[in-house]
């Protein structure tokens, strides 16, 4: 993959000056360095108003041929996935790429003799153990689409994504292990399932070995049928633009959609992007402690570090347990190089003081990265000093489910860097600013909404299921660009600083949630009329919920109530979407047409209702005196 590494300052602008010449011949030369069946006859076709985005056309290809066949003929032995288990004291596995090639061809032979073919969709509800990435790579090879379903959602969620692309089979374990907890997400699986009848069948892997039951003619444990299996198996020829994944995000309104990604573009920008962003060496060992329900374990745990040939280390755990030094002692147990986690870790780490850091020399670190919100001054300068010991550069990631792969970034320590900005766009990525009316922003240092002008090979195809969806949500708001829903700043050097959301989307330490999908939540409970919710500024979340709620009869018990509506959430979603405050309303401010002016209970919630703005368009600005009154005693 030499051909597609940059590595100097100079290598970055001929990179840029190349792209700027010839888009496609620049994209070309990326995609060349992998191995396809069949080459592609064209480099791409884009139509922007209807959404329609097809790369290097015709060429056939398999992904796991590049991410793991490629790299056991020339590095057989050399770790492919290093898996660190949530307790410390159970032994930690190397697999090499042979191994993992063997896993994959046996995993792959266990889903077809589910019946599961080219096309079909499978479902992945599982812990952070091995056969998670086995099972996407499994997936891979034989053609079937994955839909990772990160295992901290509720039964309901998992349903609706089950029943949206109607998935044959799910693949899960007896239970979960997160510190000192354990989950039995096989039960969650067998409650989503009742209202799911597309699935004909479910593998089990064992994580806990717990006794648990099983459903006579769909339940199989995965050892028992990948036992027999042979350990080969040929990768199905697959055309660019077949579909690879669907991974679920929220966005401003309804349910959350289905994200399609396709095997060519998807592939190219992966390795490229991993590469350059992480500036992985051979010798390199290289850790994101994202889980693989998420894009980011996706592209930068399992497909980008694989396609480049790297170690990735996967971690079943989470940063606290046994206490809040355990991504540390696992960097130094495993000489990790390359560190990549997010802003929501780093700052609840930070909060647990320094000692546990400063416990560590952290001498192999070469680069730290952050992704999925933006990172505030006073997180980077401790993941800088402390973790970094002022020697890594930090890579700010931005990207999104959508983008497929990091977008705008440090390219390790290629280039300056500067606290709190993202940096610049990898070269092929071309981010506009505009206004409200869509207008151009041409000057630097003003903020405006961050657009993509120019098609790039990992955008988002479709919304599974709902084309006019992708259309409407990501190509109509201004004409001729994918609109990010983020509003950002670039310097007169060409940096760029993201500012967050501009939609109805909130960032809950790094997790989307659209704020229509947790109100209908709320709304489920019979005693609340309407509700309205908004983020504020949260300590170490990023972002928290705050919760405007209208009931219909004066509550017997406050408390009780705001239990029952966490747990509707709970139900509905997740335990990662239970709101920080809820306040018992009368009314909304709403506008004479009926909207909620949702700036006002932004600034209340945020307690800045000293700043709220014209308010004279409301219908009943006395409303506003009862929320500002009653809210500061629900902020936790
Ligand atoms: C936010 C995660 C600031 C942003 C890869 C985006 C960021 C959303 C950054 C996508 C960053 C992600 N700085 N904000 N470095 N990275 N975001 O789809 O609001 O889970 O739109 O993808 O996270 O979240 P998603």
């Amino acid at each position: 993959m030499k051909s597609i590494h940059i590595q100097s300052e100079s290598d970055y602008q001929n990179a840029v000056a190349k792209w700027k010449k010839s888009p496609d011949d620049f994209w070309a030369d990326i995609a060349n360095a992998y191995t396809w069946l069949k080459p592609w006859n064209k480099v791409v076709e884009a139509d922007f108003p209807k959404a329609d985005f097809k790369w290097f056309l015709g060429g056939k290809l398999n992904i796991t041929l590049n991410a793991l066949d490629r790299h056991v003929e020339a590095h057989p032995d050399k770790t492919a996935i290093l898996w660190e288990p949530n307790n410390p004291k159970d032994p930690h596995l190397e697999i090499s790429y042979k191994d993992l090639l063997k896993r994959v061809s046996k995993m792959a032979h266990a889903m077809k003799a589910q019946g599961i073919e080219k096309g079909d969709r499978v479902c992945l509800y599982m812990p952070m153990i091995p056969e998670l990435a086995v099972a996407v790579l499994a997936c891979a090879r034989i053609g079937a689409v994955h839909s990772v379903v990160f295992a901290g959602f509720s039964a309901q969620s998992l349903a609706d994504r089950i029943q949206d692309s109607h998935c044959k089979l799910v693949i899960t374990s007896d239970e979960l292990k997160r510190g000192g907890k354990i989950v039995g997400i096989k039960n969650i699986v067998d409650q989503a399932l009742e209202s799911c009848p597309s699935v004909t069948s479910v593998l089990v892997a064992q994580s806990t070995g717990a006794s648990i039951p099983m459903q006579n003619g769909r339940d199989h444990w995965l050892e028992e049928v990948q036992k027999n299996q042979a350990d080969f198996i040929e990768a199905e020829e697959m055309d660019s633009e077949d579909p690879l994944f669907i991974l679920y995000t929220s966005g401003s309104t309804g349910k959350p959609k289905g994200v399609v990604h396709t095997c060519g573009g998807y592939m190219v920008y992966a390795g490229y992007s991993f590469l350059n962003v992480f500036q992985v060496g051979k010798e390199d060992v290289y850790w994101c402690t994202a889980d693989i329900g998420w894009i980011t374990g996706h592209t930068y745990i399992v497909y980008g570090p694989l396609l480049a040939g790297a170690t990735t280390t996967m971690f079943e755990g989470v940063p606290t347990w046994p206490d809040a030094g355990r991504f540390w002692a696992i960097c130094e147990k495993h000489k990790i190089n390359q560190f990549y986690t997010a802003p929501t870790a780093i700052r609840a780490l930070m909060a647990k003081g320094d000692e546990f850091v400063d416990a560590y020399p952290l001498k192999d670190l070469k680069v730290i990265g952050s992704v999925g919100e933006p990172i505030n001054e006073e997180a980077w300068v401790w993941y800088h000093e402390k973790v970094g010991k002022k020697n890594c550069p930090v890579v700010d990631t931005w990207w999104q489910t959508e983008t497929g792969g990091i977008m705008i970034s440090a390219l390790g320590d290629v280039g300056p860097q500067k606290p709190t900005f993202a940096g610049r766009p990898l070269p092929g990525v071309d981010p506009i600013l505009v206004d409200n009316e869509g207008n151009l922003i041409e000057e630097n240092n003003q903020e405006g909404l961050l657009c993509i002008r120019s098609p790039w090979p990992s955008m988002i195809r479709t919304t599974y299921g709902d084309h006019q969806r992708c259309i409407n949500t990501y190509f109509s708001a201004y004409k001729g660009y994918y609109f990010t829903g983020d509003g950002a700043k670039r310097d007169a050097d060409g940096h760029y600083r993201i500012i967050g959301r501009v939609d109805d989307v909130i960032n809950v330490s790094g997790h989307r949630f659209g704020t229509a999908e947790i109100e209908n939540a709320i709304d489920e409970h019979p005693e609340v009329v309407e509700s309205a919710v908004v983020g504020f500024p949260h300590d170490i979340k990023g972002q928290g919920i705050y919760a405007y709620v209208i009931l219909s009869k004066k509550p017997e018990n406050q408390e009780r109530l705001r239990e029952e509506i966490q747990s509707e959430l709970v139900k509905a979603i997740g335990p990662i979407a239970k709101p920080d405050a809820i306040q018992f309303v009368s009314g909304l401010p709403k506008t004479r047409s009926g909207k909620i002016m949702r700036r006002i209970l932004r600034k209340v919630a945020s307690g800045e209702s000293d700043q709220l703005g014209d308010t004279s368009t409301l219908l009943d600005p006395e409303v506003v005196e009862e929320i500002i009154s009653g809210s500061k005693h629900f902020v936790s």
